[in-house]
């Protein structure tokens, strides 16, 4: 069965592609590599040892999706993560966000619609629940103004696919990302944003190597143990593995309602200053960072209750926060001996 892959090489994307390859799917990969590497696709070839497809074209192009539909024909289920995912960005940035992530979305749906395609799992993300009053969060947490034109798209997406899916009968998992980190064992894919990283982890890494001078540190005067936010970090490979399951739910007939929604966490929150600390316990160095004021946008807390996603689809994340920053610092190292 073919699975089209949107984002297929970026962060997560590519780590799903390899998953769904090793579980016996077909799949192609549309990404326009505005924040990705066209190597990348090697690279899961080489993982796998199977090459997925590969059209670079830009989702808000409308004319160019309806081709791509018109061509790629047998599509069995589509997992949509193209989208821009910076929360800080976005601040500055708001229409670029708007523009990209709902009508990528749109035109997707379309496609699905003219060409019968009828399951999709789509990347939501915990920032849907803006800084929630009571943690862990649940899915039936009640989802509150949004914090960042970011979040905001993804809150706009889930409400664009409960009325897309009622009036096309299509099927959809909306899957809500906590801090997805780390990367995939053999350190031939991981997080490889283009220029400076907005994400925490790909900037200790890049500081430790030497690329960055120093962390800056958002924010020390939280209301959190330690002062630095927290958030629900999950190794990208855990992550990966539930859109297999969210996939294998939807083509063998067991989703339960035609629009569904889990969290994707591992239920425990770690501050910014425990993350360094786990760095540095695996790298055994010590990381250059300074404490600068809070980012516009960020929340101060956020980590899951994931019992739904635990119970409904059996799947669970496995890695604690030591692996998954010892896979990120080894995807650092792997990058820097290929120069
Ligand atoms: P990423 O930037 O590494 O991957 C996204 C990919 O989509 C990139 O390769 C980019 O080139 C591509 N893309 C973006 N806009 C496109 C367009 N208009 N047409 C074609 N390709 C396009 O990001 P990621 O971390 O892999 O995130 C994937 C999805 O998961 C996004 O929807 C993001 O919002 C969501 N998400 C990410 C996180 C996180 O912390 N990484 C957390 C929650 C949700
Ligand atoms: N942080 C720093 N310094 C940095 C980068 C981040 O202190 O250089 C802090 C942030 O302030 C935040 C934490 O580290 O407290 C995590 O920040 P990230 O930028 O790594 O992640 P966010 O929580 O802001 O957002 C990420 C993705 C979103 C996704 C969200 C889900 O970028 O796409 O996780 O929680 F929706």
């Amino acid at each position: 069965m073919k699975i089209l892959v949107t984002g297929g090489t970026g962060y997560i994307g590519s780590h799903t592609v390899v998953e769904l390859q090793q579980q016996g799917y077909d799949v192609v990969i549309v990404d326009n590599l505005s924040n990705s590497h066209a190597g990348v696709v090697d690279r899961i070839a080489e993982i796998t040892g199977k090459r997925p497809e590969f059209y670079n074209f830009d989702l808000i192009d409308r004319e160019k999706t309806k081709t791509f539909f018109e061509i790629c024909k047998d599509i069995s289920g589509i997992i949509h993560f193209a989208a821009y995912k910076a929360v800080g960005e976005s601040m500055n940035n708001p229409l670029m966000y708007y523009r990209n992530n709902l009508d990528s979305l749109i035109n997707i749906l379309q496609g699905m619609q003219d060409n019968g395609i009828s399951n999709l799992v789509f990347s939501s993300s915990c920032t849907v629940y803006g800084q929630p009053d009571e943690l862990p969060v649940r899915e039936t947490s009640p989802i509150k103004e949004a914090w960042s034109p970011y979040g905001n798209t993804k809150q706009m997406s889930e409400q664009i696919l409960k009325f897309a899916v009622e009036a096309h009968s299509l099927k959809t998992i909306a899957l809500r990302y906590f801090n997805p980190i780390g990367a995939h064992e053999s350190a031939l894919i991981g997080e490889l944003p283009l220029g400076i990283p907005n994400n925490l982890v790909p900037f200790i890494t890049q500081t430790a190597i030497g690329l960055r001078k120093s962390l800056s540190v958002f924010g020390s005067d939280y209301n959190t143990p330690d002062g630095t936010a927290i958030r629900d970090y999950i190794h990208v490979v855990d992550l990966a593995k539930a859109h297999v399951v969210a996939v294998d739910r939807m083509i063998s007939g067991k989703t339960k309602l035609p629009f569904e929604i889990f969290n994707l966490g591992t239920g425990n929150g770690f501050s910014v200053l425990e993350v360094i600390q786990s760095f540095e316990k695996v790298s055994g160095g010590k990381l250059n960072y300074q404490i600068v004021d809070r980012r516009p946008g960020d929340v101060e807390k956020v980590w899951a209750d994931t019992s739904f996603a635990n119970e409904e689809l059996g799947w669970k994340a496995l890695k604690n926060l030591d692996e998954m920053m010892l896979s990120a610092w080894n995807w650092e190292k792997a990058l820097a001996n290929k120069k």
